[in-house]
């Protein structure tokens, strides 16, 4: 009746888990996301794999762990970097471990009233994501970025209202330097 105990390695160049359950989206599955929609338009003839994830997951039982790669790979909508989607957890009171393993990145999280927060990432680099903060990847650099996250099993995602009004910053590559500047499209 106990479960049995679990030793993978992860393929820290690939970021692949084996046996992990594998998703990925392409670009397509982004609409509304960036602020550019001719840069989109124009991105979507090749609709590139913007991210892959392996997941390892539990049944939705309280105490019990989840773990999951993405590997984000590197590329802009306009100014604006490739990122994940974003979410809150749907239990919002769940909070979430990121390990970065390998490329250039960072997370931006915000709070349910949209303060915002941006975390560099890199090789390394652990983050804590509170209970209640949105949380979405960005990859500023030009290889995959590649990361861990260790979550609740019963945190679950919501993907809502990151989809309807996104973060209240943004992360664009201005110069050749990296800012991370409000969101012009941001309305409470
Ligand atoms: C989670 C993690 C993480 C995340 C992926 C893809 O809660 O499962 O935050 O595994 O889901 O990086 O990002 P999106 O879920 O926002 O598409
Ligand atoms: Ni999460």
């Amino acid at each position: 009746e106990y479960k049995k105990p679990l030793g993978v390695d992860i393929d820290l160049e690939t970021g692949v888990i084996p046996g992990a359950q594998k998703l990925v989206r392409r670009l397509s599955s982004l609409k509304g996301y960036f602020l550019d929609e001719k840069a989109y338009n124009e991105l979507l003839r090749e609709d590139p794999v913007v991210y892959e994830v392996y997941a390892i997951e539990q049944e939705e039982n309280d105490g019990d762990l989840n773990f999951a790669t993405t590997v984000l790979y590197p590329g802009k909508v306009g100014k604006e970097f490739f990122f994940t989607k974003g979410h809150s957890h749907a239990k919002a009171d769940r909070a979430e471990i990121y390990y970065g393993i390998r490329g250039k990145g960072g997370m931006l999280l915000q709070t349910p009233e949209g303060k915002a927060e941006w975390i560099p990432m890199g090789p390394g680099t652990v983050v804590y994501v509170p209970p209640y903060w949105a949380h979405r990847t960005v990859n500023t650099g030009n290889e995959p970025f590649i990361f861990l996250a260790v979550y609740p099993a019963d945190a679950g995602h919501d993907y809502g209202s990151i989809a309807e009004k996104g973060f209240s910053k943004i992360v664009i590559e201005e110069n050749g330097e990296v800012k991370v500047v409000n969101n012009p499209r941001w309305k409470k």
